[in-house]
Protein backbone atom coordinates (compact mmCIF):
# COMPACT_ATOMS: atom_id res chain seq x y z
CA UNK A 1 0.00 0.00 0.00
CA UNK A 2 1.31 3.43 -0.88
CA UNK A 3 2.35 5.66 2.00
CA UNK A 4 2.08 10.04 1.92
CA UNK A 5 2.41 12.35 4.43
CA UNK A 6 -0.27 15.41 3.43
CA UNK A 7 -0.38 18.60 4.61
CA UNK A 8 -3.86 19.59 5.28
CA UNK A 9 -4.11 23.85 5.59
CA UNK A 10 -7.99 24.11 6.36
CA UNK A 11 -7.78 27.87 6.68
CA UNK A 12 -10.75 30.24 7.23
CA UNK A 13 -14.84 29.65 6.61
CA UNK A 14 -16.12 26.91 4.37
CA UNK A 15 -12.25 26.23 4.59
CA UNK A 16 -12.66 23.79 7.14
CA UNK A 17 -15.83 21.86 6.30
CA UNK A 18 -14.39 21.49 2.59
CA UNK A 19 -11.46 20.26 3.63
CA UNK A 20 -12.91 17.69 6.01
CA UNK A 21 -15.59 16.12 3.47
CA UNK A 22 -11.98 16.17 0.97
CA UNK A 23 -10.14 14.44 3.56
CA UNK A 24 -12.96 11.69 3.87
CA UNK A 25 -13.34 10.78 0.58
CA UNK A 26 -9.37 10.42 0.74
CA UNK A 27 -9.12 8.43 4.12
CA UNK A 28 -11.62 4.95 1.89
CA UNK A 29 -8.92 4.77 -0.69
CA UNK A 30 -6.14 1.99 -0.17
CA UNK A 31 -3.46 4.21 0.65
CA UNK A 32 -1.72 4.94 4.18
CA UNK A 33 -2.22 8.53 4.87
CA UNK A 34 0.05 10.31 7.79
CA UNK A 35 -2.05 13.79 8.23
CA UNK A 36 -0.33 17.43 9.16
CA UNK A 37 -2.25 19.77 9.96
CA UNK A 38 -0.92 23.47 9.36
CA UNK A 39 -2.57 27.31 10.26
CA UNK A 40 -3.63 29.68 7.33
CA UNK A 41 -5.49 32.40 7.39
CA UNK A 42 -7.47 35.40 9.06
CA UNK A 43 -8.17 32.73 12.12
CA UNK A 44 -4.76 32.44 12.42
CA UNK A 45 -3.60 36.01 12.26
CA UNK A 46 -5.65 36.72 15.14
CA UNK A 47 -4.85 33.78 17.13
CA UNK A 48 -1.05 33.74 16.24
CA UNK A 49 -0.24 36.99 14.93
CA UNK A 50 0.63 36.16 11.11
CA UNK A 51 -1.48 34.73 8.79
CA UNK A 52 1.53 32.65 7.69
CA UNK A 53 3.52 30.97 10.31
CA UNK A 54 7.31 29.71 9.01
CA UNK A 55 5.68 26.58 10.97
CA UNK A 56 3.26 26.27 8.34
CA UNK A 57 5.74 26.45 5.59
CA UNK A 58 8.09 23.81 7.19
CA UNK A 59 5.14 21.34 7.32
CA UNK A 60 4.17 21.80 3.83
CA UNK A 61 8.02 20.87 2.62
CA UNK A 62 8.12 18.04 5.02
CA UNK A 63 5.19 16.94 2.94
CA UNK A 64 4.81 14.72 -0.06
CA UNK A 65 1.87 17.14 -1.12
CA UNK A 66 -0.57 20.10 0.26
CA UNK A 67 -4.61 20.20 0.35
CA UNK A 68 -5.55 24.02 1.04
CA UNK A 69 -8.88 24.98 1.59
CA UNK A 70 -9.81 28.76 2.29
CA UNK A 71 -9.14 31.80 3.72
CA UNK A 72 -10.55 35.05 4.13
CA UNK A 73 -9.18 38.56 3.46
CA UNK A 74 -11.07 41.62 5.55
CA UNK A 75 -10.60 44.06 3.15
CA UNK A 76 -10.65 47.09 5.17
CA UNK A 77 -8.14 45.87 7.81
CA UNK A 78 -4.75 47.76 7.39
CA UNK A 79 -1.58 46.39 6.40
CA UNK A 80 -2.88 42.99 6.10
CA UNK A 81 -2.21 40.64 3.16
CA UNK A 82 -3.65 37.82 2.00
CA UNK A 83 -1.01 34.85 2.43
CA UNK A 84 -1.95 33.01 -0.46
CA UNK A 85 0.39 35.25 -2.68
CA UNK A 86 3.58 35.05 -0.20
CA UNK A 87 2.52 30.52 -0.18
CA UNK A 88 3.29 30.45 -3.72
CA UNK A 89 5.86 32.72 -4.05
CA UNK A 90 7.77 31.45 -0.76
CA UNK A 91 7.61 27.79 -2.23
CA UNK A 92 8.08 28.47 -6.14
CA UNK A 93 4.88 27.40 -6.77
CA UNK A 94 5.78 28.37 -10.29
CA UNK A 95 2.55 26.72 -11.90
CA UNK A 96 -0.95 27.09 -11.92
CA UNK A 97 -3.04 24.09 -13.37
CA UNK A 98 -6.74 24.58 -13.83
CA UNK A 99 -8.78 22.19 -15.54
CA UNK A 100 -12.14 22.78 -16.64
CA UNK A 101 -14.30 19.94 -17.77
CA UNK A 102 -18.63 19.54 -18.33
CA UNK A 103 -20.30 17.98 -15.88
CA UNK A 104 -23.58 15.70 -16.38
CA UNK A 105 -25.57 18.45 -15.35
CA UNK A 106 -27.71 21.23 -17.25
CA UNK A 107 -25.34 23.90 -15.71
CA UNK A 108 -22.59 22.71 -17.67
CA UNK A 109 -21.78 23.20 -21.42
CA UNK A 110 -21.17 19.58 -23.39
CA UNK A 111 -18.08 18.72 -25.00
CA UNK A 112 -15.34 20.12 -22.79
CA UNK A 113 -12.09 19.36 -21.71
CA UNK A 114 -9.22 21.32 -21.31
CA UNK A 115 -6.70 22.70 -18.95
CA UNK A 116 -5.37 26.30 -18.15
CA UNK A 117 -1.73 26.59 -17.57
CA UNK A 118 -0.95 29.67 -15.81
CA UNK A 119 2.48 31.35 -15.15
CA UNK A 120 2.57 31.99 -11.29
CA UNK A 121 4.92 34.21 -10.18
CA UNK A 122 5.87 36.95 -12.61
CA UNK A 123 4.57 39.22 -14.78
CA UNK A 124 2.10 42.21 -13.55
CA UNK A 125 1.53 39.92 -10.62
CA UNK A 126 4.93 40.66 -9.43
CA UNK A 127 4.43 44.14 -7.74
CA UNK A 128 6.21 46.86 -8.77
CA UNK A 129 3.52 49.14 -8.53
CA UNK A 130 4.05 53.12 -8.18
CA UNK A 131 2.08 56.30 -7.81
CA UNK A 132 3.29 59.42 -9.78
CA UNK A 133 2.37 62.93 -8.93
CA UNK A 134 -0.37 63.75 -6.87
CA UNK A 135 -1.79 60.13 -6.93
CA UNK A 136 -3.15 61.07 -10.71
CA UNK A 137 -0.53 58.31 -12.47
CA UNK A 138 -0.06 55.31 -11.00
CA UNK A 139 2.21 52.80 -13.20
CA UNK A 140 3.14 49.41 -12.86
CA UNK A 141 5.44 46.89 -14.46
CA UNK A 142 5.26 43.97 -16.19
CA UNK A 143 7.95 41.22 -15.73
CA UNK A 144 8.76 38.16 -18.04
CA UNK A 145 11.16 36.36 -18.15
CA UNK A 146 12.72 33.70 -20.80
CA UNK A 147 13.34 31.33 -17.78
CA UNK A 148 10.38 31.07 -16.80
CA UNK A 149 8.23 31.60 -19.55
CA UNK A 150 10.45 28.29 -21.12
CA UNK A 151 9.23 26.63 -17.58
CA UNK A 152 5.72 27.00 -17.63
CA UNK A 153 6.17 25.80 -21.16
CA UNK A 154 7.48 22.54 -20.18
CA UNK A 155 4.85 22.14 -17.59
CA UNK A 156 2.06 22.25 -20.54
CA UNK A 157 4.10 20.08 -22.82
CA UNK A 158 4.74 17.73 -20.27
CA UNK A 159 1.06 17.79 -19.07
CA UNK A 160 -0.34 16.72 -22.64
CA UNK A 161 1.59 14.24 -22.63
CA UNK A 162 0.78 12.78 -19.38
CA UNK A 163 -2.74 13.31 -19.72
CA UNK A 164 -2.87 12.25 -23.66
CA UNK A 165 -3.92 15.41 -25.24
CA UNK A 166 -2.72 16.25 -28.61
CA UNK A 167 -2.67 20.16 -28.81
CA UNK A 168 -1.33 23.19 -26.55
CA UNK A 169 -2.49 26.56 -27.22
CA UNK A 170 0.05 29.88 -26.36
CA UNK A 171 -1.76 32.55 -25.61
CA UNK A 172 -0.45 35.84 -25.42
CA UNK A 173 -0.78 39.56 -26.55
CA UNK A 174 2.61 39.74 -28.70
CA UNK A 175 0.75 41.92 -31.50
CA UNK A 176 0.95 45.23 -28.75
CA UNK A 177 2.86 43.87 -25.54
CA UNK A 178 5.84 42.89 -28.21
CA UNK A 179 8.81 42.57 -25.65
CA UNK A 180 7.29 41.30 -22.77
CA UNK A 181 4.23 39.24 -24.20
CA UNK A 182 6.54 38.83 -27.12
CA UNK A 183 9.14 36.82 -25.24
CA UNK A 184 6.44 34.62 -23.46
CA UNK A 185 5.53 34.06 -27.04
CA UNK A 186 9.00 32.87 -28.47
CA UNK A 187 10.48 31.10 -25.30
CA UNK A 188 7.14 28.89 -25.75
CA UNK A 189 7.34 28.31 -28.90
CA UNK A 190 10.70 27.07 -28.87
CA UNK A 191 9.64 24.95 -26.02
CA UNK A 192 7.07 23.27 -28.40
CA UNK A 193 9.81 22.18 -30.71
CA UNK A 194 11.19 19.57 -28.56
CA UNK A 195 7.66 17.84 -28.53
CA UNK A 196 7.17 17.16 -31.92
CA UNK A 197 4.17 15.33 -31.43
CA UNK A 198 2.21 18.05 -29.59
CA UNK A 199 0.98 20.44 -32.06
CA UNK A 200 1.05 23.53 -30.79
CA UNK A 201 -1.15 26.74 -32.28
CA UNK A 202 -0.72 30.18 -30.59
CA UNK A 203 -3.95 32.89 -30.18
CA UNK A 204 -4.16 36.26 -29.06
CA UNK A 205 -6.18 36.53 -25.24
CA UNK A 206 -8.52 38.61 -26.65
CA UNK A 207 -9.54 36.42 -29.56
CA UNK A 208 -9.41 33.30 -26.57
CA UNK A 209 -11.35 34.82 -24.24
CA UNK A 210 -13.82 34.92 -27.13
CA UNK A 211 -13.08 31.21 -28.63
CA UNK A 212 -14.15 29.96 -25.02
CA UNK A 213 -17.33 31.23 -25.34
CA UNK A 214 -18.10 30.63 -28.97
CA UNK A 215 -16.05 27.18 -29.26
CA UNK A 216 -14.62 25.78 -26.20
CA UNK A 217 -14.14 22.50 -27.38
CA UNK A 218 -11.97 23.52 -29.44
CA UNK A 219 -9.23 23.98 -26.45
CA UNK A 220 -6.99 21.26 -24.82
CA UNK A 221 -4.35 23.18 -23.02
CA UNK A 222 -3.62 26.45 -22.51
CA UNK A 223 -0.56 27.86 -21.79
CA UNK A 224 -0.47 31.80 -20.57
CA UNK A 225 1.07 34.30 -18.55
CA UNK A 226 0.04 35.48 -15.23
CA UNK A 227 -2.79 37.92 -15.50
CA UNK A 228 -4.08 36.33 -18.28
CA UNK A 229 -4.27 33.19 -16.56
CA UNK A 230 -6.27 34.28 -13.77
CA UNK A 231 -9.55 35.90 -16.43
CA UNK A 232 -9.15 33.14 -18.90
CA UNK A 233 -9.51 30.52 -16.09
CA UNK A 234 -12.45 31.96 -14.09
CA UNK A 235 -13.91 32.48 -17.31
CA UNK A 236 -13.79 28.66 -18.25
CA UNK A 237 -14.81 27.52 -14.91
CA UNK A 238 -18.24 28.88 -15.33
CA UNK A 239 -18.66 27.04 -18.80
CA UNK A 240 -18.55 23.70 -16.37
CA UNK A 241 -20.52 24.51 -13.16
CA UNK A 242 -18.88 27.39 -11.85
CA UNK A 243 -17.14 27.71 -8.36
CA UNK A 244 -18.58 24.77 -6.38
CA UNK A 245 -16.74 22.40 -8.69
CA UNK A 246 -13.39 24.31 -10.08
CA UNK A 247 -10.43 22.72 -8.52
CA UNK A 248 -6.98 24.28 -8.94
CA UNK A 249 -3.22 22.88 -8.60
CA UNK A 250 0.11 25.38 -7.89
CA UNK A 251 3.23 23.00 -8.85
CA UNK A 252 6.59 23.96 -8.05
CA UNK A 253 9.80 22.08 -8.61
CA UNK A 254 9.50 19.51 -5.31
CA UNK A 255 6.04 21.04 -3.74
CA UNK A 256 2.60 20.64 -5.21
CA UNK A 257 -0.52 22.48 -3.27
CA UNK A 258 -3.83 22.05 -4.46
CA UNK A 259 -6.75 23.84 -3.73
CA UNK A 260 -10.30 25.05 -4.48
CA UNK A 261 -10.88 27.90 -6.72
CA UNK A 262 -13.43 29.21 -3.99
CA UNK A 263 -13.08 31.51 -1.27
CA UNK A 264 -14.04 31.20 2.05
CA UNK A 265 -17.63 32.13 1.64
CA UNK A 266 -18.47 33.66 5.08
CA UNK A 267 -22.05 33.29 4.41
CA UNK A 268 -22.25 29.67 3.77
CA UNK A 269 -19.60 28.54 6.64
CA UNK A 270 -20.50 26.68 10.19
CA UNK A 271 -23.91 25.66 8.47
CA UNK A 272 -22.96 22.55 6.52
CA UNK A 273 -24.23 24.16 2.65
CA UNK A 274 -20.81 24.60 1.05
CA UNK A 275 -20.36 22.27 -2.38
CA UNK A 276 -17.08 19.98 -1.31
CA UNK A 277 -16.73 19.07 -4.78
CA UNK A 278 -14.27 21.53 -5.41
CA UNK A 279 -12.26 20.38 -2.96
CA UNK A 280 -12.81 16.56 -3.65
CA UNK A 281 -11.84 17.17 -7.02
CA UNK A 282 -8.92 19.30 -5.80
CA UNK A 283 -7.82 15.96 -3.88
CA UNK A 284 -7.90 14.00 -7.32
CA UNK A 285 -5.77 16.34 -8.24
CA UNK A 286 -3.27 15.41 -5.37
CA UNK A 287 -3.79 12.22 -5.86
CA UNK A 288 -3.29 12.19 -10.05
CA UNK A 289 0.38 14.34 -8.75
CA UNK A 290 1.56 11.80 -6.12
CA UNK A 291 1.49 9.59 -9.42
CA UNK A 292 -1.78 7.77 -8.61
CA UNK A 293 -3.85 7.85 -11.49
CA UNK A 294 -6.47 5.21 -11.08
CA UNK A 295 -7.45 6.46 -8.08
CA UNK A 296 -7.86 9.90 -9.21
CA UNK A 297 -9.71 8.81 -11.81
CA UNK A 298 -12.09 6.71 -9.41
CA UNK A 299 -12.89 9.99 -7.26
CA UNK A 300 -13.34 12.03 -10.12
CA UNK A 301 -15.98 9.25 -11.78
CA UNK A 302 -17.31 8.90 -8.17
CA UNK A 303 -18.01 12.88 -8.56
CA UNK A 304 -19.18 12.73 -11.95
CA UNK A 305 -21.88 10.15 -11.12
CA UNK A 306 -23.06 11.81 -7.90
CA UNK A 307 -23.86 14.72 -10.12
CA UNK A 308 -25.94 12.34 -12.22
CA UNK A 309 -28.07 10.98 -9.83
CA UNK A 310 -28.19 14.87 -8.37
CA UNK A 311 -27.20 13.40 -4.84
CA UNK A 312 -25.79 17.39 -4.85
CA UNK A 313 -25.74 20.01 -2.59
CA UNK A 314 -28.12 23.54 -3.43
CA UNK A 315 -25.83 25.22 -5.48
CA UNK A 316 -26.26 22.51 -7.73
CA UNK A 317 -30.17 22.36 -7.21
CA UNK A 318 -29.26 19.28 -4.87
CA UNK A 319 -30.92 18.91 -1.21
CA UNK A 320 -27.57 17.60 0.57
CA UNK A 321 -25.35 19.42 2.90
CA UNK A 322 -21.33 19.28 3.06
CA UNK A 323 -21.50 15.86 4.48
CA UNK A 324 -24.26 14.47 3.03
CA UNK A 325 -22.84 15.28 -0.51
CA UNK A 326 -18.98 13.97 0.55
CA UNK A 327 -20.86 10.43 2.19
CA UNK A 328 -22.86 10.34 -1.60
CA UNK A 329 -19.16 10.41 -3.33
CA UNK A 330 -17.98 7.89 -1.41
CA UNK A 331 -20.60 5.37 -1.56
CA UNK A 332 -19.61 5.96 -5.38
CA UNK A 333 -15.98 5.86 -4.80
CA UNK A 334 -16.67 1.93 -2.93
CA UNK A 335 -18.61 0.61 -5.80
P1 LIG B 1 -16.18 33.15 -2.52
O1 LIG B 1 -15.60 32.22 -3.50
O2 LIG B 1 -15.93 32.86 -1.09
O3 LIG B 1 -17.78 33.20 -2.72
C1 LIG B 1 -18.37 33.68 -3.94
C2 LIG B 1 -19.82 33.15 -4.03
O4 LIG B 1 -19.79 31.75 -4.31
C3 LIG B 1 -20.60 33.31 -2.73
O5 LIG B 1 -21.94 33.52 -3.06
C4 LIG B 1 -20.44 31.97 -2.07
O6 LIG B 1 -21.48 31.66 -1.19
C5 LIG B 1 -20.41 31.01 -3.27
N1 LIG B 1 -19.56 29.84 -3.01
C6 LIG B 1 -18.22 29.81 -2.90
N2 LIG B 1 -17.78 28.58 -2.63
C7 LIG B 1 -18.87 27.79 -2.59
C8 LIG B 1 -19.09 26.40 -2.34
N3 LIG B 1 -18.05 25.57 -2.09
N4 LIG B 1 -20.35 25.94 -2.34
C9 LIG B 1 -21.38 26.76 -2.59
N5 LIG B 1 -21.25 28.07 -2.84
C10 LIG B 1 -20.02 28.59 -2.83
O7 LIG B 1 -15.68 34.61 -2.90
P2 LIG B 1 -15.95 36.02 -2.15
O8 LIG B 1 -17.30 36.05 -1.56
O9 LIG B 1 -15.57 37.04 -3.14
O10 LIG B 1 -14.88 36.08 -0.98
C11 LIG B 1 -15.11 35.62 0.37
C12 LIG B 1 -13.77 35.58 1.08
O11 LIG B 1 -12.93 34.60 0.49
C13 LIG B 1 -13.01 36.91 1.00
O12 LIG B 1 -12.44 37.17 2.27
C14 LIG B 1 -11.95 36.65 -0.04
O13 LIG B 1 -10.80 37.42 0.16
C15 LIG B 1 -11.67 35.19 0.16
N6 LIG B 1 -11.13 34.48 -1.02
C16 LIG B 1 -10.17 33.55 -0.78
C17 LIG B 1 -9.65 32.79 -1.80
C18 LIG B 1 -8.64 31.76 -1.45
O14 LIG B 1 -8.49 31.39 -0.31
N7 LIG B 1 -7.90 31.23 -2.42
C19 LIG B 1 -10.09 32.95 -3.19
C20 LIG B 1 -11.18 33.91 -3.33
C21 LIG B 1 -11.65 34.65 -2.28
MG1 LIG C 1 -8.87 34.61 -9.61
Amino acid sequence: MSEYRICLLPGDGIGPEVIAAAQMVLQVLPVNWHWVEGDIGWGAYQRLGTPLPDETLEKIRSCDATLFGAVTTPPDVANYRSPVLRLRQELNLYANLRPCRSIPHPISRPGINLVIVRENTEDLYVGRERVEGEGTRAVGEMVITREASERIGRVAFELAIRRGFTKVTVVHKANVLRETSGLFRRSVLRVADEYPRVQCNEMLVDTCAMELIRAPEQFQVIVTTNLFGDILSDEASMLVGGLGLAASGNIGDRMGVFEPVHGSAPGLAGKDRANPLAAILSAAMLLDYLGEKTLAEQVEQAVWRVIELGQVTEDLGGKLGTRAAALAVIGQVRK
